[in-house]
C-alpha cells in the first residue's frame, strides 16, 4: 500500500480495542518520527509525554469530555509546547548543535544569532503560538508514520488544557498542553470505520499559480 492508500485507511478512530496494545519496537518507531520531525530552526519547541498509567488516563480522560479514545486506545501521547523559550534555550540548543556536530561552538555564533533575534522579537504569546505550531508539526508526522505501521490513531484537541497541565505536572516543567493523539488499534465495531471521508475537492483546495 501507498502512503496514500494508508491516508485513505487511518480515520480518527473513536472506538480503540482496549485490549490491544502496541508492541515496545512499534511504539519506538513511532517515538522516532516524533523525535525526527523538523522544527523552526530545528529548536523541537515541545515535549511529549507518553501517557500508558491506566489511573492517570481515567484523570486525563475526565479533564478530555469523557472521550472515550483516553483510556482505550494503546497509548496517549501529549504534544506540550515549551513556555520558557528563551535565550537560554538557545544557548542550549546551541551547545548541543555543537557536540553533536563536532564543530567548535564559535563556529555557529552568526545562526546563534539569528536565533537569539528571532527568539527576542516576539511577545510571550508570540513564542508560544511558535511553539504549539512545532508540535502540530510532530503530530502530523506521528500520525502519517502510525497509519503506515497501520496503527489506528486520532488527532484531539478536545481537552482542558489547563486540567491536562495540572495531572501531568507540566507547569513545573515549563510545558503546556497543546494538542493530544491516541494511538492503538481499532474496535471491530467503530462505526466510524466504514465511513467515506470528506474532504475539499482538489479544485478547491489548492490553488495553483
Ligand atoms: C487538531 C485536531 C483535533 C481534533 N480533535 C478531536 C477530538 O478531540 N476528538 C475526536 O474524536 N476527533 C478529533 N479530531 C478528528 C477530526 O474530527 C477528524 O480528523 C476529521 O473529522 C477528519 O476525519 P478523518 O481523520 O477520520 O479523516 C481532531 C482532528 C485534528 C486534526
Amino acid at each position: 500500500m501507498s502512503l496514500t492508500d494508508k491516508l485513505n485507511w487511518r480515520y480518527a478512530t473513536k472506538k480503540f480495542d482496549s485490549t490491544k496494545k502496541i508492541a515496545a519496537d512499534k511504539l519506538s518507531t513511532l517515538l522516532d518520527a516524533i523525535q525526527l520531525s523538523p522544527s523552526s530552526y530545528g529548536l523541537q519547541h515541545y515535549r511529549v509525554i507518553v501517557v500508558e498509567n491506566a489511573e492517570v488516563r481515567e484523570k486525563l480522560k475526565a479533564a478530555a469530555y469523557n472521550q472515550v479514545q483516553l483510556t482505550d486506545a494503546s497509548h496517549v501521547i501529549v504534544f506540550a509546547a515549551e513556555t520558557n523559550i528563551n535565550e537560554e534555550f538557545v544557548h542550549e540548543y546551541i551547545d548541543h548543535v555543537a557536540e553533536t556536530r563536532g564543530v567548535p561552538r564559535e563556529s555557529l555564533k552568526g545562526f546563534e544569532d539569528v536565533v537569539v533575534g528571532s527568539v527576542n522579537g516576539r511577545t510571550p504569546e508570540q513564542l508560544l503560538t511558535w511553539a504549539q505550531k512545532q508540535a502540530y508539526i510532530a503530530l502530523g508526522i506521528l500520525l502519517s508514520a502510525a497509519s503506515e505501521l497501520e496503527i489506528d490513531n486520532c488527532p484531539m484537541e478536545g481537552f482542558d488544557a489547563a486540567k491536562f497541565d495540572e495531572i501531568l505536572g507540566l507547569k513545573e516543567k515549563g510545558l503546556t498542553a497543546t494538542v493530544i493523539a491516541t494511538v492503538g488499534y481499532r474496535a471491530s465495531d467503530d462505526p466510524y470505520a466504514g465511513l467515506v471521508k470528506v474532504r475539499r475537492p482538489k479544485e478547491e483546495l489548492f490553488i495553483h499559480i
